[in-house]
């Protein structure tokens, strides 16, 4: 791959703890994923970025960070991290991990020293009395009170206190564990909540000393070549957000834009429009994400009257129409894949993979559901563990008990099911990334105007991608269909259905 191998590549997400169990303890592990790398390169994709995998009471699904060089027991050691970037690699497949600079971890080295000595509380946010009145993200106050009296800032959860960016060691720090993983191999990084780093009386959304951090890191990343720094930046306005991908910043960032669009042609056509707007004049290439283990998953949320994403309101339970919602998801991965940038899948979601909506409140362990009160449902429905194989759960994950249960429904949707049928999802995504491989990627487009229900562009090698958001059938351009996300009719797109099209 070429030096610029991040600007097209089709990423995928690795929810470690969801993906695949090793050791039969009912969490997924290293050993879990290690041998499910021939599954991923059969899938045909270019990279994988796991979520956080270091050692982590799991208070934040180990978004709480006790320890920034190493490995999460529960996932395995160091030594096999390093053995799973090789072996990645050995398949041509790039390894990105995520790092986690707005906040730690209570049980980091650092945070207990802090407890333990007043004198070594700069590295936080510590004050006498809550300095403000902010909200946590996850709900309640952002303050947590330590029992000599003082108080500390955690946007997140009280377990994920903030770092004090105003403090060089901080900055040391961070520069030295992107450092350890560069020098074991990886490839690049996804960085967290990568607009909160900075607080001030007036806020903490994305203050101007943020991007000397990026400078910074942008200097040592390119010591390495080919490493890539991928930004977690949500942010409602573009100017803003394209400062963050300034050719001496970060190299990309999540669209989160279209992730949140609703299915919609005027809607997605606007938000098309606005990201290559905001990237094509920066050279930045555009990333193009339908799901995470944050959001709900596409199958489910297309199949609602509301096809939004906010994380406030999930629409938890709102009824989804299943047949509309896979067939408008696999149209969506199509139209995903055809755009202009970098793509990114979510694990399951190859598998067509519903939310899981009823799992049993006393299962449920993301903090946004406690610190709701229940109110927010939170995330644990899009990080139930993958169906494999096998007629009941666990399904091949492993051979222990799932950290949280899988759907009986799901017998149908394992990988071994989906693998040898022709109209499975999985077929259709790896279809389309073998396509999207050799045709599709980096580039430009050119919108075809064929009415204001269908999305339809062409790229540089020839390939056209039409897809029809309208309520009916609409005639479909001549041309040879290379793939197409449902049945045609002769001549006709049906509604909700994309195409990938040769018009020469
Ligand atoms: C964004 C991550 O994607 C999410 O899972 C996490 O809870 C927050 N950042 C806090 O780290």
């Amino acid at each position: 791959m070429s030096q610029t191998w991040w600007r097209g590549a089709a990423i995928y997400q690795v929810y470690l703890r969801s993906f695949a169990d090793g050791n039969g303890d009912g969490v997924g592990d290293l050993a879990g994923l290690r041998a499910r790398l021939p599954y991923l390169k059969d899938l045909g994709i270019d990279a994988i970025w796991l979520n956080p995998w270091y050692p982590s009471p799991m208070a934040d699904g180990g978004y709480d960070v006790a320890d920034y060089r190493d490995i999460e027991p529960d996932f395995g050691t160091l030594a096999e991290a390093e053995r799973f970037i090789a072996e990645a690699h050995d398949l041509d497949i790039k390894v990105i991990i995520d790092v986690v600079p707005n906040h730690s971890s209570t049980e980091s080295a650092w945070f207990r020293e802090a407890l333990a000595n007043p004198a070594a509380r700069d590295r936080f946010w510590f004050s006498d009395e809550p300095a403000n009145d902010w909200q946590s993200i996850f709900g309640g106050s952002a303050w947590t009170q330590v029992p000599d009296g003082q108080w500390y800032l955690h946007l997140f959860a009280p377990e994920q206190p903030d770092f004090n960016w105003a403090n060089p060691e901080v900055h040391r720090e961070f520069e030295d564990v992107l450092r350890f993983w560069f020098e074991r191999g990886v490839d690049g990084f996804r960085i967290d909540s990568a607009a909160l780093l900075y607080k001030s009386d007036t806020g903490y959304e994305d203050l101007d000393e943020v991007h000397d951090v990026y400078r910074r890191w942008r200097e040592v990343a390119d010591e390495y070549g080919e490493r890539v720094l991928i930004g977690e930046v949500w942010l409602p306005d573009q100017e803003r957000f394209a400062r963050y991908l300034r050719p001496d910043e970060l190299h990309t960032a999540f669209n989160f834009d279209f992730l949140s669009c609703p299915w919609d042609p005027a809607a997605l056509r606007r938000v098309i429009d606005l990201t290559l707007a905001t990237h094509t004049p920066i050279g930045a290439p555009p990333t193009w994400v339908l799901s995470n283990h944050d959001v709900t998953r596409p199958v489910t949320r297309y199949g609602r009257a509301d096809t939004t994403f906010e994380h406030g309101g999930r629409l938890h339970g709102t009824p989804s129409d299943p047949e509309l919602g896979y067939r408008r998801a696999r149209a969506a991965a199509l139209l995903s894949m055809a755009l202009p940038g970098s793509v990114y899948v979510y694990q399951g979601d190859e598998l067509g993979l519903p939310e899981v909506e009823n799992l049993p409140d006393e299962l449920r362990q993301d903090p946004m559901f406690a610190r709701s009160g229940g109110a927010n449902p939170g995330r644990d429905g899009c990080r139930v563990p993958l169906p494999w194989s096998g007629d009941e759960p666990p399904y091949g994950f492993g051979t222990g008990t799932p950290w949280l249960p899988q759907p009986e429904s799901w017998r149908g949707l394992t990988a071994q099911a989906q693998r040898t049928d022709p109209g499975s999802m999985l077929t259709l995504y790896r279809t389309a990334l073998a396509i999207r491989r050799d045709r599709l990627g980096d580039g430009t487009m050119t919108w075809l105007p064929l009415g204001e229900n269908v999305l339809a562009f062409t790229r540089e090698s020839g390939l056209t991608c039409v897809t029809n958001l309208g309520p009916g059938p609409v005639p479909r351009p001549a041309g040879e269909v290379v793939l197409a996300s449902g049945p045609l009719e002769d001549g006709a797109l049906p509604s909700d259905t994309t195409v990938w099209l040769t018009t020469s």
